[in-house]
């Protein structure tokens, strides 16, 4: 290779990374407005990621990103799943479901918050929600963490229960549910579709 040769390869690289750069950055700064402006088909389809979950082990939970936040995807344990249904609804400090895939008035019951699976009934297996703390936005520690064996954000001290639901500390609001649904037994679709 010559020095010539070397030297536009150089520029060249210098120039994708460039403008690959600034592509990630306006795009970022595009959505709200896209999103606000009843986007086509294909805009959406951006914002919708495919997760297989077959690999997730009961009591164990996946973290995967999406629309640059973490979203948390827990296979819940019985345990977990009757500590979450035994809850009555006065007791939440939240009383809604926060579940962006049923209708705003829907009360926080656990079995509005789960995930109903490809075939079947909901057993309350499958728990998805955001996972960032309704609070100021820090990132909540899983894996029965906090008073309520959820979710526990040291931010502030806000304790989440098993089913994602705001019961001590702070935070307003009980872990948002995202649009999801399965799209096959071993695979979730998060956004609004494709
Ligand atoms: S950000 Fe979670 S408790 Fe304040």
């Amino acid at each position: 290779m010559t020095h010539e040769d070397h030297e536009g390869t150089r520029r060249d690289f210098l120039y994708y990374a460039t403008a690959g750069a600034g592509a990630v950055t306006a795009g970022a700064a595009v959505w709200p407005l896209v999103n606000q402006m009843n986007p086509s088909a294909d805009v959406r389809a951006l914002a919708s990621i495919r997760v297989g979950v077959d690999g997730i082990a009961e009591g164990t939970q996946l973290t995967v990103k999406w629309l640059g936040k973490p979203v948390f995807i827990r296979r819940r344990t019985a345990v977990e799943i009757d500590e979450a249904r035994a809850v009555p609804i006065a007791d939440l400090q939240d009383p809604e479901a926060r579940n962006a895939n049923l209708p705003d008035t829907t009360d926080g019951a656990d079995a509005n918050r789960t995930l109903p699976p490809f075939e079947g009934d909901d057993s309350g297996e499958w728990l998805v929600m955001m996972g960032v703390c309704t609070h100021l936005g820090c990132v909540p520690l899983g894996d029965g963490a906090g008073e309520y064996n959820g979710w526990f954000c040291p931010c502030h001290g806000s304790h989440y229960d098993t089913s994602g639901r705001i019961r001590k500390g702070p935070a307003p609001e009980n872990l948002p549910v995202p649009p999801v649904q399965f799209v096959d037994a071993d695979t979730i679709l998060l956004g609004e579709g494709e």
